[in-house]
């Protein structure tokens, strides 16, 4: 499919129609877009959406306000800033209510400067109240204030909702599986971040510095117009490998260490995150290869179990064995392993999960269990596959192998029959990653 630049409005339609459908009878759903934040000063962060504002409005600007009525003839009602030129002459152009509705579908939308009161009109009367618990926003106050007041004017028949409900279930599990439209801006997202590994694979040599790798990294992805990186990029070599958040990425890389690169383009708000770990110098060394093997081994083990009704705890299982069987050999552990397993003696070294869900987030919503149990994997989901191995300088293991941390790590659309590898354009394999890093830049 081509893919449009804006979420397709039947698709917002939809969603917020499912969502509605989800809600008791006479209630209200408050999603609050986010706002700006301060980085110093009178300085701003690059802003980044609510993904579940994103999700249902298809917006990308701060401080509005969605509101679900359900079954009422207006079923979903916005707020946006409205048009002001002074204002956006000087900090951006703003969307106004007219492109605001046009683009995200909306019944109704209004400005921002009237909420206060229509928010009360909207809630009066209505038995349960919707909201994000937990997630703190600048529409907290005023919620709290138009509460307050329709209870004060109980005597003038205003009536608050009896009931508050977590809206996080309904949105996070929606958001779970992933439409055709989705599926593009994540096939794009990830095609950006695999050019961008291997951009910064043929760029890495010894003497440079970490935070030169993670520039390649970056230009690739604002190159192809993503947003930017979807999360703080790790660029660690050598030890720095084994700090599963490394994102200092200041040392200077040497000859004869790893590289391990954590790093994925944000796309139409979408994530990829994969990770590759290679050689410095473009070659493995002896000790080097047999335990990237053995997390590439591990990667397979996973990736042999993973289809529908599998769930990720079956795919863990898969590599954990692999990878304790190969420690054993390799004798970083020692003992019988069915009983290495039984008592997590690999810990030490695969401290993480096997893998998470991934999407508007990258460490994207939705449970993963379902009734006390593992969620099944559905066609839709994406998830990524990221064994890894982290041997401390001071382990208490053959010497060759201390100081080294590798990750291999893929992202994975579950298909009706499996599931198809968005990011498999990164070589992984020791031919594959030598052969590229010999062509190189240079
Ligand atoms: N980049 C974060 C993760 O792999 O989970
Ligand atoms: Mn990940
Ligand atoms: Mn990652």
């Amino acid at each position: 499919m081509t893919l449009a630049n804006s979420v397709p409005v039947s698709e917002l339609q939809q969603r917020r129609q499912a969502l509605a459908k989800a809600m008791a009878p006479n209630s209200v759903a408050i999603i609050p877009a986010a706002q700006e934040q301060v980085r110093s000063n009178d300085t701003h962060y690059p802003f980044r959406q609510n993904s579940d504002y994103y999700y249902y409005t298809g917006l990308n600007e701060p401080g509005g306000l969605l509101v679900l009525l359900p079954g009422k003839a207006n079923e979903s009602l916005l707020w946006v800033l409205n048009r002001d030129p002074e204002q956006e002459i000087w900090h951006g152009r703003r969307l106004g209510c007219e492109q605001a509705q046009a683009l995200s579908g909306v019944a109704q939308c209004y400005s921002l400067n009237t909420l206060q009161e229509q928010l009360a009109l909207c809630i009066d009367g209505c038995d349960e109240l919707y909201i994000a618990q937990g997630m703190q926003s600048w529409v907290t106050a005023t919620l709290e204030d138009v509460l307050r007041q329709l209870r004060a004017n109980k005597r003038k028949g205003q009536r608050a909702p009896q009931r508050v409900h977590d809206l996080t279930p309904f949105m996070h599990n929606q958001r779970l599986i992933k439409s055709k439209y989705e599926q593009a801006c994540m096939r794009q997202a990830c095609k950006i971040s695999v050019d961008a590994h291997r951009r910064a694979m043929r760029a890495t040599e010894p003497g440079r510095y970490e935070f030169q790798i993670a520039a390649e990294l970056h230009h690739e992805m604002h190159w192809q117009g993503a947003a930017g990186p979807a999360y703080g990029s790790i660029v660690g070599g050598g030890e720095n490998a084994c700090i599963l958040h490394y994102t200092e990425n200041t040392s200077e890389l040497r000859d004869g260490d790893l590289l391990l690169i954590d790093a994925g383009a944000e796309f139409l708000g979408y994530a990829g995150d994969i990770t590759r770990t290679f050689p410095v110098n473009g070659k493995f060394s002896e000790p080097q290869r047999k335990l990237y093997n053995l997390v590439l081994r591990a990667q397979e083990a996973a990736f042999a179990v993973i289809k529908p009704g599998a769930t990720l705890p079956d795919a863990y299982k898969a590599s954990v064995q692999v990878l304790v069987e190969g420690m054993v050999k390799l004798g970083i552990l020692q003992g019988e392993v069915e009983q290495l397993i039984a008592d997590m003696a690999f810990r030490p070294y695969f401290m993480h999960g096997l893998g998470h869900w991934l999407g508007l987030d990258v460490h994207d919503v939705g449970d993963y269990q379902v009734a006390g149990k593992p969620r099944p994997l559905e066609p839709g989901m994406v998830i990524t596959v990221e064994p890894g191995l982290y041997i401390p300088a001071n382990a208490d293991c053959p010497e060759a192998y201390r100081g080294m941390g590798i990750r291999i790590e893929d992202d994975l659309l579950i298909t009706e029959s499996g599931f198809d590898n968005l990011t498999s354009g990164v070589p992984k394999t020791i031919e594959g990653i030598e052969a590229l890093m010999s062509r190189g830049n240079k």
